[in-house]
């Protein structure tokens, strides 16, 4: 193992980051790609590019995950594996995800760069929506190498009645041969992934590396309240049955049983959607996230009673579908010390805090050995068009990643 320092080349990173956020949908507001559509494929096409020119044998597997491998001296066993996913949310930034693909993919052409041979195969992944999409899942690539993404998931309908299943195929993917893109967990040494903070606390404490210690557990939900249409102007208050006042007392329902959490409604919506008929119709969904999975299970069965009985008192129909449950995860002990280690070469003492955030690392956490690495936000901000964080941050970061890919090599875990 030599011990050339690792630096990572700002400009072409910095430039490659230009690239990929010029891949956006033009018709939304911020640096919108969202799984499934035309522009998020063609922007992991120019991935594959990308890992193929910094010398990684690239595949992509039946969840449509990009993936490029550097062969090792092919001594250990299990694959250095790091990544992250190239989906936004709508009206979403140019970094959350972003730079654990595009740093990774640094980190490869900086241990090249200096010379480092690794024993381990070392796999980069662009995995397929992170983010939650239309059919109300998130993380399908990486639920996918986990065996987490079941037949039950492949049927779930999306807004135009097409299914998660068919959406797959045409982000090109091949959900008849699933099982093939999952992998077994010894194919994992470790896995190791660099993002942003997307909160306040690595900027308030002017700290440039975060080491993660856990990720949050996250429910999420489809509630449904519904009756009937009527005339907005002559159906007397004492006669209506507003499918949306339900839903409004529920959003609020949510938001009070936060304590110990935190919960959102993040979207709404009703039909008929005229101004002058009383909603007939309101869905809404809404997530919990807490490190507690007790705690999750207790807001579970809240919420189910709260929205039955608001539904019983306004004479609504009312329903619940839980979406999905992660439970929260600890990161692995060796993972955070190598990070550490590795940050303290680069002359930082790192911060140790839990992400609030969903990460693809939860989902690789199931095949073995798992950390993360942030860098600071810009005003704790994320989700949004104004996510930045430096290039400066962001190289510390990929440097930070390429010296704990180094490291991870040589464990024996
Ligand atoms: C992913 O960004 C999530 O935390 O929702
Ligand atoms: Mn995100
Ligand atoms: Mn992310």
């Amino acid at each position: 193992m030599t011990s050339a320092r690792i630096t990572p080349d700002l400009e072409r990173v910095g430039g490659e980051l230009e690239t990929l956020s010029s891949y956006r949908d033009p018709a939304v507001p911020g640096w919108t790609r969202r799984v499934f559509s035309d522009v998020d494929r063609e922007a992991r096409l120019w991935v594959a590019s990308l890992m193929a020119a910094a010398g990684l044998e690239v595949e992509t597997d039946a969840a449509a995950n990009v993936i490029g491998r550097l062969r090792g001296t092919g001594d250990r066993s299990g694959a250095v594996v790091s990544g992250s996913h190239t989906d936004t949310v709508e009206g979403g930034g140019r970094f959350d995800g972003i730079i654990g693909v595009l740093g990774a993919i640094e980190a490869v052409r900086c241990l090249n760069e200096a010379g480092v041979r690794l024993e381990h195969d070392l796999i980069v992944v662009d995995f397929l929506g992170e983010e939650p999409n239309d059919f109300g899942l998130s993380c399908v690539g990486s639920r996918a190498v986990a065996g987490n993404l079941g037949d039950d998931h492949l049927q779930l309908i999306g807004p135009s009645g097409r299914r998660l299943g068919e959406a797959l195929a045409a982000a090109g993917g091949n959900p008849d041969a699933l099982a093939r893109a999952r992998w077994e967990a010894g194919q994992v040494h470790c896995f190791v992934e660099l993002h942003i903070e997307q909160g306040p606390k690595l900027e308030e404490s002017a700290v440039p590396i975060g080491v993660v210690t856990g990720i949050v557990g996250i429910d999420r939900l489809l509630a449904r309240f519904a009756r009937r249409p009527d005339h907005a102007g002559t159906t007397p208050m004492e006669r209506r049955r507003d499918a949306l006042c339900g839903a409004a007392e529920a959003v609020l329902a949510i938001e009070r049983l936060a304590a110990g959490g935190v919960t959102t409604t993040g979207r709404l919506e009703t039909r008929p959607g005229a101004s002058n008929v009383v909603p007939a119709e309101a869905d809404l969904w809404a997530e919990a996230r807490s490190d507690d999975e007790e705690w999750l299970r207790r807001f579970g069965g809240a919420i189910e009673d709260a929205i039955a009985a608001i539904g019983d008192r306004r004479g609504l129909g009312s329903s619940l579908r839980w979406l999905s449950h992660e439970e929260p995860v600890l990161v692995t002990d060796w993972v955070a010390a190598t990070i550490d280690q590795a940050a303290s070469a680069d002359g930082i003492t790192p911060l140790y805090l839990p992400s609030g955030a969903g990460h693809d690392a939860a989902q690789m956490a199931r095949l073995g050995p798992m950390g993360m690495i942030f860098v600071p936000s810009r005003d704790g901000r994320s989700h949004c068009p104004e996510e930045w964080t430096d290039l400066d941050q962001v190289g510390r970061g990929i440097a930070v990643l390429a010296e704990t890919i180094r490291l991870a090599d040589g464990i024996t875990g």
